[in-house]
């Protein structure tokens, strides 16, 4: 056979191309908001990758998510109000339940009727964890089996405390992914120092992570002289890992972040990062922070410091998604070697994903055949 009518000779995308533009795995659960900010009989439009998705709490506190989609005329469900235990569309007031069902037609011609059209909007499993909410928008069948990550620091009878921070980013991903694992960004932070003269040692790669190590000093910062133990001078490494599809990063197991990001479309990714701190001491008395103060002390280092500091990640990929899109075909010039596992394990998630999805086949109408 020529080698010219072979498929595979198709020339693939590199790989920086393909990246940019994959979507993430829906098999896996996704942050879409924060517990506290949806209340009951609230509704709020979220997404993922180009789903709008209406979220709400219904009268008796328990969470729905359903398709952001009125089946009568389209208008987005988000758009409308609670009711009990209903969703209520404003524009004829049809009631769907949180099982995606019709439940009601307010108008003339659909009260009294005693069989309701046969109608169901899709709906997507979600539950409430850590004062976070979480949703599967994957296959619906595959949510019970598959776990949320792991984090210690917040099971038990202590959890540690935190304030999660929520920041959209337009930007892919991938290039969020590559900031938060790549410390050879330290130069964006030179003047806030939340860490100094970064070394890669070393970065393994499994079928579901990436886990980057670097030898770093963390004493430059404000934060690290006012709240962390010893003013941070005896850390001195950091384990980042890429946990598909979360991120997260450990410091001597006292100070720990996760960053669960949502991808709303290929240049909007929404971004919840939960900072933990473990002891906090003050200088110079060495006197550990009692309970009471932990919370207002957080609080404070969010604001003050930690959220200004995302700040300049956020400028910063917000311009790279920018030249991405004016400059596509630019070769990857890379000079940290993580950088393509973090790319090859999103690809691979994606296109398992995608795989999974043509084998499962079109999905049943939801709205009446
Ligand atoms: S468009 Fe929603 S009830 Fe008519
Ligand atoms: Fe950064």
């Amino acid at each position: 056979m020529s080698r010219s009518i072979r498929n595979q000779d198709v020339p693939e995308l590199p790989r920086r191309r393909q990246v940019r533009t994959a979507g993430m795995s829906g098999n896996y659960w996704y942050v879409v908001e924060i517990d506290g900010r949806l209340k009951p009989r609230q509704v709020k439009r979220v997404r993922f990758w180009g789903q709008d998705i209406a979220l709400f709490r219904d009268a008796a506190g328990e969470l729905h998510a359903v398709e952001d989609r009125c089946p009568h005329r389209q208008l987005p469900l988000s758009q409308g109000f609670v009711e009990g235990g209903n969703l209520v569309c404003t524009y004829h007031g049809w009631k769907f339940d949180g099982c995606g069902r019709c439940t009601e037609i307010h108008h003339e011609l659909g009260k009294g009727r005693t069989r309701l059209p046969r109608i169901r909007i899709r709906t997507y499993p979600v539950k409430a964890q850590w004062g976070l909410i979480w949703l599967f928008p994957g296959d619906p069948a595959l949510a019970d089996g598959t776990p949320l990550p792991t984090i210690p620091q917040l099971e038990g009878g202590q959890p540690w405390p935190f304030f999660p921070i929520d920041v959209t980013i337009k930007a892919h991903f991938s290039m969020i992914v590559e900031n938060v694992c790549d410390f050879n960004h330290e130069y964006l932070h030179r003047h806030k120092r939340p860490f100094l003269q970064p070394i890669l040692r070393e970065w393994k790669q499994d079928a579901d992570s990436v886990r980057v190590y670097y030898d770093t000093r963390f004493d430059g910062s404000p934060v690290a002289k006012l709240f962390m133990e010893g003013g941070a001078r005896d850390l001195n490494e950091i384990e980042i890992w890429y946990q598909y599809p979360y991120q997260g990063s450990d410091i001597g197991g006292k100070y720990i972040h996760w960053l669960f990001m949502l991808p709303e479309d290929e240049r909007t990714t929404r971004c919840f990062f939960v900072f933990l701190f473990g002891p906090i001491h003050v200088p110079i008395v060495n006197w550990k922070m009692p309970e009471f103060l932990r919370k207002p002390i957080l609080w404070f280092t969010n604001k003050w410091y930690i959220e200004p500091l995302l700040g300049e990640d956020k400028w910063a990929l917000e311009l790279e998604q920018d030249g991405f899109e004016r400059h596509p075909d630019a070769p990857q010039i890379e000079l940290n070697p993580a950088i393509s596992s973090f790319q090859r394990l999103s690809l691979e998630k994606w296109k398992a994903y995608q795989q999974s999805m043509e084998r499962a086949g079109p999905k049943p109408a939801a709205d009446p055949a």
